[in-house]
């Protein structure tokens, strides 16, 4: 496996995990950890032993945002060619399902990457914010359009503007994360939920993860009709056959991904 500086990968059966590992910076995300992030996704987005992904930090932290000591000197120019952000949209591109556990601070980017996944797994003790507007800026990956769509815009116009936190129960009660759990359970149960959803048959999970993410960009009736479609392409695999045939045969399906 690749070596890599600041991020700890690990596989758990078909799940393959990333641990963001600048612990001193809060798991600050810095221009080479969001490489190496990608690296590692990808690579496992193209592994057909790996059916889904999570995403950690510590304990303390998933991550506290950019790196701003990264980004305090840059012009106009430079952040425009760096492209700084992409990294974020690309990791909400990838076809597999990807799990954030975020134990302690979800802020920034950090916020925004949990929110670029498909699902998050909580610890009591996770805080979400962007607090960029403490230092002159907004949100730059994803803050302002996902907290909307997510929480409605009162609440999200309070995060933006007013640095305001969420707690893990305040986002488990406005539908940011899927659970909340203990902290000496956040990975496990993030890890157990991942390894059931790759579990699945695979062609149908990447589909359904699909439809549901286009749902934000669509109509209603373009939604439904890329639904329809997905759903009769599915009659086209082998997997859907033998679901089938393992329901009425009272028996539990052997999927192929094909
Ligand atoms: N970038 C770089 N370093 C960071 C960092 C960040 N986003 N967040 C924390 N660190 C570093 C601190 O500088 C400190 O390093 P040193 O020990 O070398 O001084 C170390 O992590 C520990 O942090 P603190 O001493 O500040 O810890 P604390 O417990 O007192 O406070 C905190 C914790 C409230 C999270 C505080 O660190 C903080 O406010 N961090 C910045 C949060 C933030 O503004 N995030 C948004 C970044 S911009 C962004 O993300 C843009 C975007 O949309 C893409």
């Amino acid at each position: 496996m690749t070596e890599y500086k600041d991020i700890l990968v690990e596989t758990h059966g078909r799940v393959g995990l990333v641990r963001l590992n600048r612990p001193g910076a809060l798991n600050a995300l810095s221009p080479q950890l969001m490489e190496e992030l990608w690296d590692a996704l990808s690579g496992f987005d193209q592994d057909e032993a790996v059916g889904a992904m999570v995403i950690a930090g510590n304990e303390r932290a998933f991550s506290a945002g950019a790196d701003i000591k990264a980004m305090a000197d840059a012009t106009l120019v430079e952040m425009l060619n760096r492209s700084l952000t992409d990294a974020w949209h690309r990791v909400a591109q990838l076809r597999k399902p990807v799990i954030a556990a975020v134990s302690g601070y979800a802020l920034g980017g950090g916020c925004e990457l949990a929110m670029a996944c498909d699902l998050i797994v909580a610890s009591e003790t996770a805080q979400f914010g962007q607090p960029e507007i403490q230092i002159g800026v907004i949100p730059g990956a994803g803050g302002t359009q996902r907290l909307t769509r997510i929480l409605g815009k009162h609440l999200a116009m309070e995060m933006v503007l007013n640095g305001r936190f969420l707690s893990a129960q305040e986002a488990l009660q406005h539908g940011l994360v899927n659970r909340v759990v203990p902290v000496e359970h956040y990975l496990e149960e993030a890890l157990q939920l991942a390894a059931q959803i790759a579990d699945r048959a695979p062609v149908a999970v990447r589909l359904g993860k699909e439809a549901v993410n286009k749902s934000y960009e669509m109509t209603l009736a373009e939604g439904l009709a890329l639904e329809q479609k997905y759903f009769y392409m599915l009659f086209a695999t082998e997997d859907r056959q033998e679901g089938m045939q393992a329901f009425i045969e009272k028996r539990k399906p052997r999927w192929k991904g094909r």
